[in-house]
């Protein structure tokens, strides 16, 4: 049994579905590019990639560091570290560190030239303890790029079940609905914070690029409610069916199922909002002359 993090990423994010998969490559390679260009690894780096997941930030560093650099993945899930030491092989600019983004417990202060991390820091109940740890291990003059969705635009603004009417039942939308309001840690931030944080931590030279789109065309998902059924939308929700289980009467269910499965399978337009920001920083001072 893979742990919540692996669990989503490699299975519960598209439900197993290659096609959903290939669709999202272009989004997720995207923000792999947008991280990385901000860091600015250079041939010789040494990049910690916090939160590593299945190796998305990590394995584009190790395409920019060159014979002589080097990528730390770091991760809490172990099975996600070992998905990573997989495609990785005998590769000896690899190395895999098993620690919380708030307590990079094994790197040592002032240790690496880049800090990297996508979507991770919005799951620490402390953001700005995770912040120091970015901070602590960078040498001075490192780099430091990370972006996070700002949930917080979204939920403030209204959910929608899969960017989708559900007017006609809007009362079973909202139960529904319902069961994804556990995930306060991933709303309780926004842009300025991450902003704040940094410059807490100590860090100079900061720049956010923040985006928010409204009335967008929603990334994609399973053509058929079956598969659908079968994803999550983050780590720490459960599935659209654990959903519908949970707070639907088994009548409430079929008649939700019958509305939700016929919008999905004849295609009907979806459009979404979201907020999205890159961050990125120089911890301040010159690296030392050897
Ligand atoms: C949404 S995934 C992003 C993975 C990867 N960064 C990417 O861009 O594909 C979130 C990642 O954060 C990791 N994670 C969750 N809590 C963490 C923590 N406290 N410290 C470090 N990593 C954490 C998860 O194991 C998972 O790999």
């Amino acid at each position: 049994m893979t742990d919540k993090w692996a669990a989503w990423l490699m299975g519960r994010r598209d439900g197993g579905d290659p096609g959903v998969r290939r669709d999202h490559h272009p989004s997720l390679a995207g923000f792999r590019d947008g991280v990385l260009e901000r860091a600015a690894v250079a041939e010789g780096d040494v990049v910690l990639d916090v939160g590593a997941g299945t190796g998305l930030i990590g394995f584009g560093a190790l395409d920019l560091v060159g014979a002589t650099g080097r990528v730390i993945f770091s991760d809490v899930s172990g099975d996600l570290l070992a998905e990573c030491r997989r495609q990785a092989g005998d590769d000896p600019r690899c190395s895999f560190v098993r620690a919380s983004a708030d307590d990079l417990a094994g790197i040592g202060d002032a240790s690496v030239d880049v800090v990297t991390t996508r979507s991770v820091l919005m799951y620490l109940p402390d953001k700005a303890a995770g912040f120091r740890e970015l901070a602590r291990v960078l040498r001075p003059g490192g780099r430091l790029a990370i972006f996070e969705p700002i949930n917080s635009f979204t939920v403030d603004r209204g959910r929608r079940l899969f960017g989708l009417d559900f007017a006609p039942i809007a009362d079973l939308a909202d139960k529904v609905l319902a069961a994804y309001r556990g995930e306060e840690v991933m709303v309780d931030f926004d842009e300025r914070d991450l902003l704040r944080w940094a410059g807490e931590a100590g860090l100079t030279a900061i720049e956010l690029d923040y985006r928010a789109e409204v009335e967008v065309p929603a990334p994609p998902l399973p053509a058929d409610w079956d598969a659908l059924r079968r994803t999550a939308p983050n780590p720490l929700a459960p599935t659209y069916q654990e959903a519908v289980d949970e707070t639907l009467s088994t009548e409430e269910a079929a008649r939700f199922t019958a509305y939700a499965r016929n919008l999905i399978e004849k295609g009907a337009p979806r459009t979404t909002l979201m907020a999205t920001a890159y961050l990125k920083a120089v911890k301040p001072g010159l690296p030392e002359v050897p």
